[in-house]
């Protein structure tokens, strides 16, 4: 069984209490690692408080060096990695393999755009302030908190530590219990990577626990969230003094507006809907259709469910254990409260324990839960509409604002409705999806507030800092 120590001030923490990891495939332990308490999280941010100022005093290309031995670590780890990740979250090993090298790829492309991160400078002229010259540079907010859920325990944690560190903040990093495994394994790579002390912390416990000691410490300059919609609000209402960049949950929909390309529209789709067995916040999580058209779609995306493989992780199915009983319970109970209403089960609706086949359901109403609720599992809705300004409608009227794609040749009324719907964003002729991961990625309403991608996660961990000359 893996034994992995949270990690402050390059020290490994062993204060004898520890958090057990299961791994969802055979519901036992897949390893533990240290339950902290109170006085070791203080303890990890005057770690990261203390380290920054000469963290960001050293020059930038000395950064990418660490940042970049880091990577080196990363790839050279990258079977054990995946391993870990296929243990802990159930993931397919060769899509966690994917994780673990789109990572590496990631950190090379924010390296790149850290280097152009320049400061802007302007003269006063325009606004008959002749004698003024103003540089403005970026520099760092100071200590970066850093949480992220358990579908991505590699990508979406590093797409945070990574500019965080490029860009002279330290970082308090929290991984989520499923994926606290590979989150404490990191700090094996910032070892090898010669990482200076207190750069980068790993806090590990259980978030309904420490989640608030790690959230409210006075140390902390930013949080880089990424989670569900309950947390990501309760930190909106804690920390308003902080800055917060919320990367939340999601219920994208798939606007089918022609029957022209129906086969091509259906394999965007159950890609979309059924990628890791559904647990992805840009999980294409309802389709919206009309009644004719739904006729000729549902037969196409229902052989395209039922060639789905279910299985282990291990031997790459496309559905595994979702990630725990409770998971599986509340996707169920979503199955179930359809099923009563009156909703029609194309193909699925079986489960033993926490493994779901993937299910597809007709005939889904806006009165029904899974209209409107983010099953985080296997499960598509299909919701049959008499107009496009109906699925527009019923598109908008959800409380997620993530993404959405419209399926429809004519590139003129794609781009028309594109326009009305009110997600972060939308794809014409393609799933949602978060990449190409240089692109900007924003939720809004519940979905979240702030921006990431390559770019935007440099521009939110940093800050202006201005420099006038006067002549
Ligand atoms: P979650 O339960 O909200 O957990 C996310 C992180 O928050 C974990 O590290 C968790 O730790 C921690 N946490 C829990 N309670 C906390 C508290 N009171 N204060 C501070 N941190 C706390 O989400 P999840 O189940 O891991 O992930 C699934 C959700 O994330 C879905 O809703 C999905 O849509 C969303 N998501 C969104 C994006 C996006 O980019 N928009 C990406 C991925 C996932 P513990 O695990 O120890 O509780
Ligand atoms: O789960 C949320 C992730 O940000 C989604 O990323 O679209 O690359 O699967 P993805």
């Amino acid at each position: 069984m893996r034994e992995y120590k949270a990690f402050i001030n390059n020290e490994f923490i062993d204060n004898g209490e520890w958090l057990e990891i299961i791994n969802p495939t055979t519901l036992k332990p897949a390893g533990k690692v240290t339950a902290l308490k109170s006085e070791d999280i203080n303890q990890a941010y005057q770690a990261a408080r203390t380290a920054q100022t000469t963290w960001s005093a050293l020059p930038l290309l000395k950064r990418i060096e660490y940042v970049n031995n880091f990577k080196k670590e990363l790839l050279k780890n990258k079977e054990e990695l995946a391993t870990i990740m296929s243990e802990e979250v159930a993931k397919g090993y060769k899509e966690a393999l994917g994780e673990v090298e789109r990572t590496a790829e990631i950190i090379d492309y924010t390296i790149e755009e850290v280097k152009r991160l320049d400061p802007l400078a302007m003269t006063g002229e325009g606004m008959g302030a002749t004698n003024k010259i103003g540089i403005f540079s970026r520099v760092p907010k100071g200590v970066v908190c850093a949480i992220s859920p358990f579908n991505y325990p590699v990508n979406l944690a590093i797409a945070k530590i990574a500019p965080a560190l490029l860009t002279g903040n330290t970082v308090v990093f929290k991984p989520a219990t499923a994926g606290s495994l590979c989150g404490a394994f990191f700090a094996k790579l910032a070892l090898a990577a010669a990482f200076p002390k207190g750069i980068f912390n790993v806090v590990t416990g259980r978030g309904r626990e420490i989640g608030d000691l790690i959230t409210a410490n006075p140390e902390i300059d930013m949080i880089s969230f990424t989670g569900s919609v309950g947390v990501g609000n309760q930190l909106r209402k804690n920390a308003s003094t902080t800055d917060l960049v919320l990367e939340l949950g999601g219920k994208d929909p798939a606007l089918v507006l022609d029957n022209l390309q129906l086969e091509k529209y259906a394999t965007e789709i159950i890609a979309g809907a059924f990628g890791y067995s559904g647990q992805r916040c840009t999980a294409i999580k309802r389709v919206l259709v009309s009644d004719a058209i739904a006729d000729q779609l549902v037969p196409i995306l229902k052989a395209k469910v039922e060639a789905l493989t279910v299985g282990q992780p291990q031997d790459n199915a496309n559905i595994t254990p979702v990630i725990d009983e409770k998971s599986a319970d509340f996707i169920q109970g979503l199955i179930d409260d359809a099923k009563k209403q009156g909703a029609k089960i194309i193909c699925g609706d079986k489960r033993v324990k926490n493994l779901m086949w993937p299910t597809l359901v007709d005939g889904v109403s806006v009165k029904m839960r899974l209209a409107w609720e983010e099953p985080f599992g296997p499960v598509l809705p299909i919701i049959r509409v008499n107009s496009p300004a109906e699925m527009i409608k019923i598109a908008n009227e959800s409380n997620f604002g993530l993404q959405a794609s419209v399926f429809c040749q004519d590139l003129s009324t794609a781009i028309v409705v594109a326009k009305q719907i009110q997600t972060g964003t939308v794809n014409i002729n393609g799933r949602s999806q978060r990449g190409p991961d240089c692109f900007p990625f924003l939720g809004i309403k519940d979905s979240g507030e702030g921006v990431q991608g390559i770019r935007e996660a440099l521009l939110s961990m940093t800050r202006y800092q201005g420099i006038v000359i006067n002549y």
